[in-house]
């Protein structure tokens, strides 16, 4: 497996999802730029990394503002990184039912869902496409594939899934992938006790997904023996989207 080691720039680094897959990525050599609109969080994730021999820098991010992610884009620049991997996972569970919702409540969450992703691909891609390489990685969720009870949730995520797979066409000869990972239910203090109930009875494999598995898929879609795997929403999910009974 090709490991060149690559920089690459997690948002929502500070969340518990990122905790596995910072751990993964630096583990495999690559330098982690930790970005998250938690500021104290995204410098724990970093410090982690360095006490644990791996590389990695801090930024404070806040992806449902373009502004802020243009900033980032110029510390991260400043700061002497060339970004070859972005890793979206910034995101927000709004549990939240139809008649729940007002306008504002629904658009916060495409905004840091949706509209962030997308934001940072902006600011990122293009120095890829110069530099003639880079992954781009899109943590968007089995939510996205199936539908959810939460609907500014799988709105969100099946529009991050489509863009990732729109993008490709963006991206084309260009040595610039784009593919988004569709977790099942991950082990972060994002998932409340009942969903790991229905998890233990529902999933065909009955886990629940440690955040490492992401990480390690991660590391995959970073080397070169990845290169032809583009546009695809890889699902992580202990088989329970073929049975669309989890959130039943
Ligand atoms: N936990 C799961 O079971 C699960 C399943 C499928 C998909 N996901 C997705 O994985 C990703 C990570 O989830 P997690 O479980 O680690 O959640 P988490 O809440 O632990 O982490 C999310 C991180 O995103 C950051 N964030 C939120 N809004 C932001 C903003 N506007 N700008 C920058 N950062 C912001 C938060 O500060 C937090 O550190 C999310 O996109 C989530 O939707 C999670």
């Amino acid at each position: 497996m090709n490991t060149t080691p690559r920089t690459v720039l997690v948002t929502g680094a500070a969340g518990g999802m990122a905790r596995g897959v910072n751990a993964r990525l630096a583990r495999a050599g690559h330098t982690v730029l930790c970005a998250d609109f938690d500021a104290d969080g995204a410098r724990r994730a970093a410090e982690t990394i360095i006490a644990d021999g791996g590389a990695a820098a801090d930024f404070r991010v806040d992806v449902a503002s373009a502004e802020s992610v243009h900033r980032l884009g110029d510390a991260v620049r400043a700061a002497g990184h060339e970004v070859d991997v972005v890793l979206n996972a910034a995101g927000v569970l709004d549990r939240r039912y139809l008649v729940d919702h007002d306008d504002e409540s629904f658009d916060r969450a495409i905004q840091i869902n949706l509209v962030g992703p997308f934001r940072v691909i902006q600011e990122f891609g293009p120095a890829m496409v110069e530099r003639g390489w880079g992954r781009i990685i899109n943590v968007s969720s089995i939510a996205g594939v199936t539908g959810y009870p939460y609907p500014s949730y799988a709105a969100s995520k099946a529009g991050l899934s489509n863009l990732g797979r729109s993008l490709v066409k963006d991206f084309r000869g260009t040595g610039v992938t784009v593919n988004a990972i569709c977790p099942g239910v991950v082990d972060t203090p994002m998932v409340i006790d009942e969903v790991r109930r229905q998890v233990a009875a529902k999933v065909p494999t009955g886990q629940i997904i440690d955040p490492e598995e992401i990480g390690a898929l991660a590391v995959f879609l970073i080397t070169d023996d990845a290169r032809n795997i583009n546009g695809a929403d890889l699902l992580i999910d202990g088989g329970a989207t073929r049975f669309y009974e989890l959130f039943d």
